[in-house]
């Protein structure tokens, strides 16, 4: 099944515990964390205080995306949150060996990131072999509710193409304007993972359970 990952940047700050209580019976759904730094993305979002109340109320796997310059200054303090997925952004990094190593032995899963510009052979097969996830940007990093870049669709395909010629089972996770409109196309491409902010949480009647079901189709 794919996974569905709702970004909680699109939810309601001033609810968060009954937003989350709303996604506790899906199954298949990773909580997305965007943690932005003001320097990396123009935006802010929130670190550690925030997501350790989160870690309380909900079982979801959480599944954090660091949108920010320096994230090796994060791995270690944000361990002890309890964070299934760390995702950093390739383009922030200058030693992704050493950060990746130094995640692997932090965290159960470890993502890396690319903006729309950055085309995936800029990852050798030798770490594409030591990454669980990778994390497509479908739109330029920093907010939510923007158009979804078509481009997006050839780099799904040519990462599925990596997984199958390394035999590798990376999940492949496609963030930024992903809606029923494009979601079959996005899956069909080689997404096994989709996030999504708005089209989640702008459902008038907060009806979370059937959004998902419409992303999946
Ligand atoms: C944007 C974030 C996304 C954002 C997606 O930089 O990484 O996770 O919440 O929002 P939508 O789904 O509304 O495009
Ligand atoms: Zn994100």
């Amino acid at each position: 099944m794919t996974i569905i990952s709702p970004s909680i940047l699109s939810a309601n700050f001033m609810q968060l515990g009954a937003e989350l209580e709303n996604l506790k019976p899906e199954k298949d759904v990773w909580i997305h964390l965007d943690v932005m730094d003001g320097h990396f993305v123009p935006n802010l979002t929130f670190g550690p205080t925030v997501i350790k109340n989160i870690k309380k109320h909900t079982e979801h796997k959480l599944d954090a995306h660091f949108m920010v310059n320096n994230p090796e200054d994060h791995a270690l303090w944000f361990s002890e949150l309890g964070l299934y997925n760390f995702t950093f952004h390739w383009e922030a990094v200058t030693h992704h060996d050493s950060l990746i190593q130094k995640l692997k032995a932090l965290y159960p899963s470890v993502g890396v990131s690319l903006n729309p510009s950055t085309p995936t052979t800029i990852i050798p097969d030798y770490l594409y072999k030591q990454i669980n996830l990778v994390l497509v940007m479908s739109v330029n990093p920093g907010f939510g509710g923007q158009s979804f870049i078509e481009g997006a669709l050839e780099k799904i395909h040519e990462l599925d193409q990596i997984k199958k010629r390394l035999n590798l089972d990376f999940e492949i996770q496609v963030d930024g304007g992903v809606s029923d409109k494009n979601a079959q196309k996005i899956i069909k491409a080689g997404a096994t993972n989709l996030v999504a902010g708005s089209f989640v949480f702008n459902e008038p009647n907060s009806n979370y359970s059937g959004q998902i079901k419409k992303l999946r189709g």
